[in-house]
């Protein structure tokens, strides 16, 4: 037999971990597990609990507790209790005990590793070597924040008690992703791991007992889905995390609107690997193996649909098929293996179904001849190919070791296909052009890119999706912003609207009143559907003018005119500082006549009006001077190569202005989201909406594209739910009323928009009025890793 012979028909020896440690800390949690409350173990006050097995065996493990509504509000107790004093230590000596939790990990991180592998089913060199370094690295960087906090984020504070809830995919470190940077900051916690995978939550509880953290800063409870629910419906929560099926982000996302929680999002995808014709194929296939065959497929940003070039295509699927040939299905616990279990039969009836249904739909089926394991939870490695860009395969997230397979033939049309989902989490981009990468890059619809790479994440480099994969970064500076809030909030009233005035006095000056004012869509003045106008008084009740009253209707003409103006995003940011410079100049020409207008509508004195004028012209120069300076940056993750974090803008965004500042208020809101490259809808302010219908005179003069500003004017709170909506805007921004801002909460889950509602009074005049809020909120942050090297 030659050597090349002995290679070839070389098999692997088992290479078993020993499972005696885990099963041996398995054992010693007793028959039922109990509740991590107030730095106690409890037995769930429910009296219920149910079965967690082993994928891979199908042994039962235990029994864990399931929590009920008492146990959940004893632990948000907890967590309330000794918020205030973790709030109270020195960002030091936060930064002492997370760092004294990642060295735990570390000294502890095989018996993670292990248990993490028995109870998920995912091979032990995932955990051992990715998983858990993960997690170590995780409470590293995060206590670095807690160090910094007083100065990099001195203006902010923590939200309070977070309930965080997870999925099982990758449990201990999700569960890292969600506790690090909280309580970093400052809050407390009440985290419920998954169903099928809490024990390495538990194992972690322990950790947190042997860092002497204080009682109440970290609270686990486990059980299911009813579970969850108890801790997002509970009144002592600030903020809820969660990541998991877009159905139950959606569910959350309607069940706290109007509540005042906090809410992050981090759901589903069907993210694009793209291979380009001049990819090297060989590393591409290695990258298609890590990025579906990985953790079984079982990961929110799996390269689930492979998008190949048409010229490369017969020869990179046989190479494909030929790799899938040598993967290894097995044991988790053997080192050699490559695939392991899937998490649970629920899971793999999913997968098979769906499978099915794309072979059905015409997918050719791809998986390899070598023997599966008799008995457990086990898949194998599955490529669909022709596969129609409209089945049901190239559509749902199968969360699982299915890669579906379709052919592109230019760079366009792959972008294309690439943003045919409704999702946006991740992509992979494989070519040794880098110009083409790169430009491709910021094309995609996607929270994360990995240029000739994929499947990388680090603590410092935030994660988090576009559209319907939910909203807010894990992880990086940005994943901070989900954790804390400005230190103004605390003391700031609520708005109160006034009820309007009633008619009946005398105008205030018929120079106002010889016309109706129009909508502005599109770069034009425009009639409003319905035919009606409403009433701009006094405070005194005298009319002041009239403009048209908005409906639906007008709403989907503004937006439509807003998606058509998609050259606003691609101007340079140069070219946006100009004009919002120009737009400044022009009001200032205008200055007097603002002035006045804003003294009829409000009453307030023609000096003041003016401050407002003038300070309205100071804030168009702020977003100039910022347009080309809300830059973003390049992170250094552990590994050779860089992540670029880029601000992009979110696209269409609805803006309800604040209604007792009618100029300012609207270029306060207007302004950032523009010079950040985004189209608006405005809904400007009702009582003093002759401010916005005059600006449109402004914006045509000031050489701004048509469709990047729109302006409906009406009822506020009811255009507020229209476009809240309405599936093709991107945000919304509400500045108002309780009652309204939960409209709007619970109208966004159709599409996952973004939401930010504010229902206190800002001081607009005052540097609150303007800043790296704004501009991050009328952002969205994309990484794109770019490993480097030969
Ligand atoms: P799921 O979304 O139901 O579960 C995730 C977590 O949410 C679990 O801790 C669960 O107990 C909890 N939960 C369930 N219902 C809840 C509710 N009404 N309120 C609060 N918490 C609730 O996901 P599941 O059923 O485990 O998996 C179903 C599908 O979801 C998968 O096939 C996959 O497509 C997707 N998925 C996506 C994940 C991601 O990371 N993006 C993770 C897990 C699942």
């Amino acid at each position: 037999m030659s050597i090349a012979e002995i290679l070839d028909t070389m098999e692997y020896g088992p290479a078993p971990e020993s499972d005696k440690e885990a099963l041996a800390w398995i054992a010693g949690l007793g028959d039922e597990t109990k509740l991590f409350i107030g730095g106690q173990w409890k037995k769930a006050k429910s009296g219920e609990s149910f079965e967690t097995t082993s994928p891979a065996s199908g042994k039962v493990l235990t029994r864990l507790a399931q929590a009920g509504t008492a146990d959940v509000d004893a632990a948000v107790k907890a967590a309330s209790k000794a918020q205030p004093g973790w709030a109270a230590l020195s960002g030091h000596q936060r930064a002492r005990y997370l760092y004294a939790l990642a060295r735990l990990i570390q000294r502890h991180s095989r018996l993670f590793a292990v248990v993490e592998s028995l109870d998920n089913g995912k091979p032990i060199r995932e955990t051992r070597d990715i998983d858990i370094p993960l997690v170590a690295r995780h409470f590293y960087h995060h206590a670095g924040w807690a160090q910094l906090m007083d100065s990099e984020l001195a203006e902010r504070e923590p939200l309070g008690v977070c309930g965080q809830i997870i999925p099982w995919n990758f449990p201990l470190l999700m569960l890292s992703w969600k506790i690090a940077p909280a309580i970093a900051l400052g809050n407390t916690v009440v985290l419920k791991p998954a169903e099928y995978t809490s024990l390495t939550a538990l194992l972690f509880a322990e950790m947190c007992q042997k860092a002497g953290l204080p009682e109440g800063v970290v609270n686990i409870v486990t059980g299911d889905g009813a579970t969850g629910e108890a801790i997002v419906n509970h009144p002592g929560i600030a903020k809820v995390a969660f990541t998991g099926s877009t159905e139950v982000g959606r569910h959350i996302r309607e069940a706290t609107a109007g509540s005042g929680k906090s809410l992050t999002l981090e759901l589903g995808g069907k993210s694009p690997f793209i291979v380009f014709e001049d990819a090297d194929m060989d590393a591409a296939v290695e990258g298609v193996v890590d990025a579906i065959w990985f953790n079984q497929g079982q990961v929110c940003c799996a390269g689930s649909r492979l998008l190949v070039q048409e010229s490369v295509e017969q020869r990179f699927v046989a190479k494909l098929i030929a790799r899938m040939e040598t993967l290894r299905v097995g044991d988790p616990l053997d080192k050699a293996i490559d695939i392991g279990a899937i998490v649970h039969p629920v899971q793999l009836k999913r997968i098979r179904e769906l499978v099915e249904i794309g072979v059905k739909e015409g997918a050719e089926l791809h998986q390899p001849k070598a023997a599966m394991p008799s008995k457990g939870c086990f898949y194998p490695p599955t490529l669909l190919t022709g596969v129609h860009p409209a089945s049901t395969v190239s559509r749902v997230e199968i969360f699982g070791p299915v890669l579906v397979a379709t052919t592109f033939r230019t760079p366009a049309e792959a972008v294309e296909l690439a943003n045919n989902t409704e999702y946006g989490l991740a992509a992979s981009i494989w070519s040794e052009t880098l110009s083409l990468a790169l430009d491709i890059a910021p094309k995609l619809k996607c929270g994360v890119v990995w240029v000739n790479g994929t499947n990388m994440f680090d603590a410092g480099v935030g994660f988090g999706g576009y559209k319907e994969s939910g909203f807010g970064r894990e992880g990086g500076r940005e994943g901070l912003a989900a954790y804390s809030k400005p230190k103004w909030l605390a003391k700031a009233k609520p708005i109160a609207e006034k009820p309007a005035p009633q008619t009946g006095g005398d105008a205030v000056s018929t120079a106002f009143i010889d016309r109706t004012a129009k909508l502005y869509i599109g770069g034009k003045q425009a009639r409003p559907d319905g035919g009606y106008s409403r009433p701009v008084l006094s405070p005194s009740g005298a009319l002041v003018g009239e403009v048209g009253e908005g409906n639906r209707k007008d709403i989907r003409n503004a937006v439509e005119a807003a998606r058509k103006a998609t050259g606003w995003a691609a101007a340079t940011e140069h070219n946006r500082a100009q004009i919002l410079y120009y737009i400044a100049e022009n009001l200032e020409a205008r200055a007097g006549e603002f002035a006045d207008r804003i003294a009829a509508m409000t009453g307030r004195r023609k000096p003041e009006a003016a401050k407002e004028v003038a300070a309205s012209v100071s804030r168009l120069f702020s977003y100039g001077a910022w347009a080309d300076k809300f830059e973003g940056a390049v992170h250094k993750p552990p590994l050779r190569g860089v992540a670029l974090a880029m601000n992009e803008p979110l696209g269409t965004v609805g803006i309800v202005c604040p209604d007792a500042w009618g100029l300012l208020g609207f270029v306060s809101t207007v302004a950032p989201a523009i010079a950040m490259g985004n189209r608006v809808v405005v809904v400007p302010s009702s009582s003093q909406a002759l401010a916005a219908t005059d600006f449109y005179q402004v914006l045509d003069t000031s050489d701004v594209p048509a469709g990047v500003v729109n302006i409906v004017t009406g009822d506020r709170d009811a255009l507020a739910l229209d476009i809240a909506r309405h599936d093709e805007v991107d945000a919304v921004w509400y500045f108002g009323n309780q009652a309204a801002a939960a409209g709007v909460e619970k109208a966004s889950g159709g599409n996952l928009k973004q939401v930010w509602t504010e229902t206190v009074q800002r001081d607009w005049l005052s540097a609150q009025g303007e800043g790296r809020e704004f501009l991050a909120r009328a952002t969205q942050v994309k990484n794109i890793w770019v490993p480097y090297g030969e």
